[in-house]
């Protein structure tokens, strides 16, 4: 029996192999960092905490299993766990759970600028981006060892943001955030903002219907500004699984 075990173990070790992430936080100030896959989709998880602090300068790194799909990982403002820990613990980007995301329903609060990961996909890439389909609330890139594009939203959205997107907003009156078109949609189930409704297919949703598109995609052209940016050949970005890449999102960059 035991020598069953341990082949079997032997057989998974050398089929799946892993990937190796780094997390740093180039901002000089502390955020929480969170980490979510969408169960619904794969079961596979990295081999990190859904959550945890991370002073300036700081780095995490952590293996990834290479069939990690659905995944997603992005900052937290302006904690404070201390008291009623979840979603609202936080600026932006909080959760359910406090510090730790609820491995079911902890996605981020928007607005949250999203590093997006499916690896290994269907067509033989790792798919990832840079999302401010949720908003924005801090800038990220994400870079490769596989020789392979970067994803970036390497610029403060918030100080320039559009008024009726800015905010939150912390102590001091500063904007920790840019809301997407779609948060701020008066009718978010039928909205060419939210590519919901009516408007639920790249044809019936182009870009000319997001009021602030330009706003975050001339700051922002690597990044994946609203539900169907594809088309602009700039937001969803792949690399060959084969290539094994190991990747770092660095926050502030
Ligand atoms: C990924 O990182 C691991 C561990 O640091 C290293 O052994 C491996 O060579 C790296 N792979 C690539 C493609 O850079």
């Amino acid at each position: 029996m035991k020598l069953t075990i341990a082949t079997a173990l032997g057989f998974v070790g050398a089929a799946s192999a892993a990937r190796t992430f780094t997390v740093y936080n180039a901002c000089p100030f502390t955020i929480w960092p969170a980490v979510f896959t969408d169960l619904n989709v794969g079961s596979a998880v990295p081999s990190v905490a859904t959550g945890w602090e991370a002073p300036a300068w700081s780095t995490k790194t952590f293996s990834v299993p290479d069939n990690w799909k659905a995944g997603r990982i992005w900052g937290r403002r302006n904690c404070n766990f201390a008291t009623n820990p979840g979603p609202n613990s936080c600026l932006d980007g909080g959760c359910n759970g406090g510090l730790l995301c609820d491995a079911h329903t902890g996605t981020g609060v928007p607005p949250a600028t999203l590093a997006e990961f499916t690896l290994g996909a269907a067509d033989g890439n790792d798919w990832y981006d840079v999302s401010l389909v949720d908003g924005y609330n801090l800038p990220m890139r994400i870079t490769n060892t596989g020789g392979c594009h970067v994803a970036d939203c390497p610029v403060d959205l918030g100080p320039n943001c559009p008024s009726a997107l800015k905010g939150p907003f912390d102590s001091s009156g500063f904007p920790v955030g840019c809301k997407s078109d779609c948060l701020v949609d008066s009718n978010p189930g039928n909205s060419p903002s939210c590519c919901s409704g009516s408007h639920n297919t790249p044809a019936t949703c182009p870009k000319s219907g997001v009021p602030h598109y330009n706003y975050f995609k001339s700051n922002c052209p690597n990044s994946y500004v609203y539900a169907y940016d594809e088309s602009s050949g700039t937001a969803l970005w792949t690399c060959p699984a084969s290539k094994k890449p190991n990747y770092t999102i660095t926050f502030c960059p």
